[in-house]
C-alpha cells in the first residue's frame, strides 16, 4: 500500500474498534480471564524454532487479538514486510533498501538490490571473514613482530559497538577463551585506555568498526589506537597491515586511514547499523566463536525470518508480539518496555535492543512527515535478573505505571559452567517464573489479611498484580538460539513501524547533536566564539573553561 494512500492510523475504523474494545474490557483482571478460559494457559502459546513464548499473561482475550490481526491487515503489514524482503527501497528518507535479512540468506538464495543478487557478495564476505577468522584463532594470522595475535579490540560505536560485544557476553561459554576480547566504543579516553593497558602490542589486532569510517568517536579512538600501537612497537606505519583490519561500506575513507583494502570486510548500505552484527561488522565474534558457530547463528536468523515471512498471522511471533507493544501504548499508556533475561550471559541483550528499538521506532512524524498522533517507540531498559528484583522490580509490582515485560530464560545453564554451580540454576528459573506469576496475579487483601498481617499493612503488602508479562523460555543458550532471539526482536521492531507509518530504518534524530559538538569544541580548547550559542550552554562552556584552569 502506498504510504500517502494512506489512511491515519487513528481515523481506520479497526483503531476505532480497538479503543471501543478496550473500554468494554475495563479493569479485566488477568485472574479473570484466567477463570474464564481453563486452556489459557497452554493455548496463549507459540513455538518458533526453539523459542517457546507464552503470552497468556497479556491484558488481551481472543476478541483482542482479532482486533489487533485485522489493524495489521488494514495497515499492510504483510505488504511492507514482503517489500523488505525483496529488496524494495523501503527506506524512503534515505532511498534504501533494508535487507539484514540478506545477510543470513543461504548461499542459493536470490535477492535483488538494483537488478543485482546480493547473496554471491554476502556469502563471498563471510567466506573471506571466516578464512581469517581461522587463521587469528590458529595462531597462523602473526602481529608485526612474528608474535601470535592474542588480544582482539574491536573498536566501533552503536550498532558497530553493540552487537558484537552483546553477543560476544551471550556466547562467552562457546568463544576461546585463550584469547582475549575488548570492545571499545566511547570517545572519553577512558574507554580506550582501559582497553589497552594491559595489553601488548605485539599480540594485538584492532578490528575498527564503522559502516561510514566517518563517525568521529571510532577515528579519534582508531587513531589513538594506532598511535598507541606503533610507538608500543617503536614501529612505523608498516606495521599497521598485521595490525588493523577494517570493517565498513566505505573504500576510500579506510584507505585514507591507512588500512589497505586487502584488510576490510565490506558489507553494503541496505544494512541498518543497529541491524549489523550478522554481517562483516560480527567479525571479532567469528573470531571468538569460529565461522561455523558463527553460520550456526545466521541460521538461527534465517529461521525467525522464514517464519515471519510465511507463517499465518495467528502463529506468528513478531507479529504477535508487535501488536501487543502497540496495544500497551496507544490503550493502557505504556511509556515503556523491560527486557528482563534470566541469564547473565544476556547482560548487554537489552542495551543491545535499545538501539535496535528506539533508534528504529523514536520517530514523531509518519512516513509522509506527518506529526503522528499516536504513541510510537516505547522507552526499552532492563537488566538480568535476579539483580533487578532487589533493584527496580518493586516499582514494577506496585508503582503506578504499566510495563509489559518480557522474561526471558533457559531450561539448561551453558555447557561449560562449574559443576559445582550447575544446582543454581533451578534457583535463578524458579525466580524467573516465581516473579510472571506475582505480577499477573497479584496478592489480594482477603489473602494478605489471612497471612495475619495487621490492618495498617494490608494496603502496603496488598499486590494488585494484572501487569502483563511474555515469557520466552529455550532449551539452551546456544549461537542458533541467539540468532532466534534477535531477529525475533528486528522483526517485532518492524511491525510496529509498519502499523505506526514510521520510517524504523533511518536516524535523523541523532544528526544535530553531532553536529553541535563539532561547532562546540574549539569553544572548549580555543576559547572561540560559538555563533549561536545559548546563554546557558555558553556559561557552562565558560565554567568548564575555568574549572580546566584555561
Ligand atoms: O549516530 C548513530 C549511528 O549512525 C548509528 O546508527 C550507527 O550504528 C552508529 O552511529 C555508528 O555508525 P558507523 O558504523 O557508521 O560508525
Amino acid at each position: 500500500m502506498n504510504a500517502a494512500s494512506r489512511t491515519r492510523l487513528n481515523q481506520l475504523p479497526e483503531w476505532t474498534a480497538l479503543a471501543k474494545h478496550r473500554e468494554q474490557l475495563g479493569d479485566a483482571h488477568l485472574r479473570e480471564l484466567f477463570a474464564a478460559d481453563p486452556d489459557r494457559g497452554g493455548g496463549y502459546t507459540l513455538q518458533i524454532g526453539d523459542l517457546h513464548i507464552d503470552y497468556s499473561k497479556h491484558l488481551v482475550t481472543d476478541e483482542t487479538l482479532q482486533l489487533l490481526r485485522e489493524l495489521a491487515a488494514a495497515t499492510d503489514v504483510a505488504g511492507l514486510r514482503d517489500a523488505m524482503f525483496r529488496g524494495d527501497k523501503i527506506n524512503t528518507t534515505e532511498d534504501r533498501a533494508v535487507l539484514h535479512t540478506a545477510l543470513r540468506a543461504p548461499r542459493d538464495a536470490v535477492i535483488e538490490v538494483d537488478g543485482a543478487n546480493v547473496v554471491p557478495d554476502v556469502h563471498a564476505v563471510l567466506d573471506k571473514m571466516s578464512a581469517f577468522s581461522d587463521k587469528v584463532r590458529s595462531g597462523e594470522w602473526t602481529g608485526h613482530t612474528g608474535k601470535r595475535i592474542k588480544n582482539v579490540v574491536n573498536i566501533g560505536i552503536g550498532g558497530s559497538d553493540l552487537g558484537p560485544a552483546m553477543a560476544y557476553e551471550v556466547l562467552r561459554s562457546f568463544t576461546a577463551r585463550e584469547l582475549t576480547f575488548r570492545f571499545v566504543s566511547n570517545v572519553d579516553g577512558a574507554d580506550l585506555h582501559e582497553a589497552v593497558r594491559d595489553l601488548d602490542p605485539a599480540e594485538t589486532l584492532f578490528i575498527i568498526a564503522s559502516k561510514t569510517f566517518t563517525t568521529i568517536e571510532t577515528i579519534t579512538n582508531a587513531t589513538s589506537a594506532r598511535d598507541w600501537l606503533l610507538s608500543g612497537l617503536r614501529a612505523g606505519q608498516e606495521a599497521v597491515a598485521k595490525h588493523f583490519v577494517a570493517l565498513s561500506t566505505n573504500g576510500e575513507k579506510v584507505s585514507d586511514f591507512g588500512i589497505d583494502t586487502a584488510n576490510m570486510f565490506e558489507f553494503w548500505d541496505w544494512v541498518g547499523g543497529r541491524y549489523s552484527y550478522d554481517s562483516a561488522i560480527g567479525l571479532s565474534l567469528m573470531i571468538a566463536i569460529g565461522p561455523e558457530k558463527f553460520r550456526e547463528m545466521l541460521d538461527g536468523f534465517h529461521l525467525v525470518d522464514e517464519h515471519f515471512r510465511t507463517a499465518p498471522a495467528e502463529a506468528n511471533a513478531p507479529l504477535l508480539m508487535g501488536l501487543l507493544g502497540v496495544w500497551y501504548g496507544a490503550f493502557f499508556d505504556a511509556q515503556s518496555h523491560a527486557v528482563l533475561p534470566y541469564s547473565h550471559y544476556l547482560s548487554k541483550f537489552t542495551a543491545y535492543l535499545q538501539q535496535l528499538d528506539m533508534e528504529s521506532n523514536g520517530k514523531s512524524v509518519d512516513r509522509d512527515g506527518n506529526p503522528v498522533e499516536w504513541q510510537t517507540g516505547p522507552v526499552v531498559w532492563g537488566t538480568p535478573g535476579t539483580n533487578g528484583q532487589h533493584a527496580y522490580y518493586q516499582l514494577i509490582h506496585q508503582g503506578t505505571k504499566v510495563i509489559p515485560a518480557d522474561f526471558i530464560g533457559f531450561a539448561e545453564p551453558v555447557a561449560d559452567l562449574l559443576p559445582g554451580l550447575v544446582a543454581q540454576h533451578d534457583l535463578l528459573m524458579a525466580n524467573f517464573f516465581a516473579q510472571t506469576q506475582a505480577l499477573a496475579f497479584g496478592k489480594t487483601p482477603d489473602e494478605v489479611r489471612a497471612e495475619g498481617v495487621p490492618e495498617e499493612l494490608v494496603a502496603h503488602k496488598t499486590f494488585q498484580g494484572n501487569h502483563p508479562t511474555t515469557t520466552i523460555l529455550a532449551g539452551e543458550l546456544t549461537p542458533s538460539v541467539l540468532g532466534q532471539l534477535i531477529a525475533l526482536y528486528e522483526h517485532k521492531v518492524f511491525v510496529q513501524g509498519a502499523i505506526w507509518n514510521i520510517d524504523s530504518f533511518d536516524q535523523w534524530g541523532v544528526e544535530l547533536g553531532k553536529v553541535l559538538a563539532k561547532r562546540v569544541e574549539p569553544a572548549l580548547t580555543e576559547g572561540a566564539e560559538v555563533p549561536g550559542l545559548d546563554a546557558s550552554s555558553k556559561a557552562l562552556v565558560a565554567k568548564y573553561r575555568e574549572l580546566r584552569g584555561r
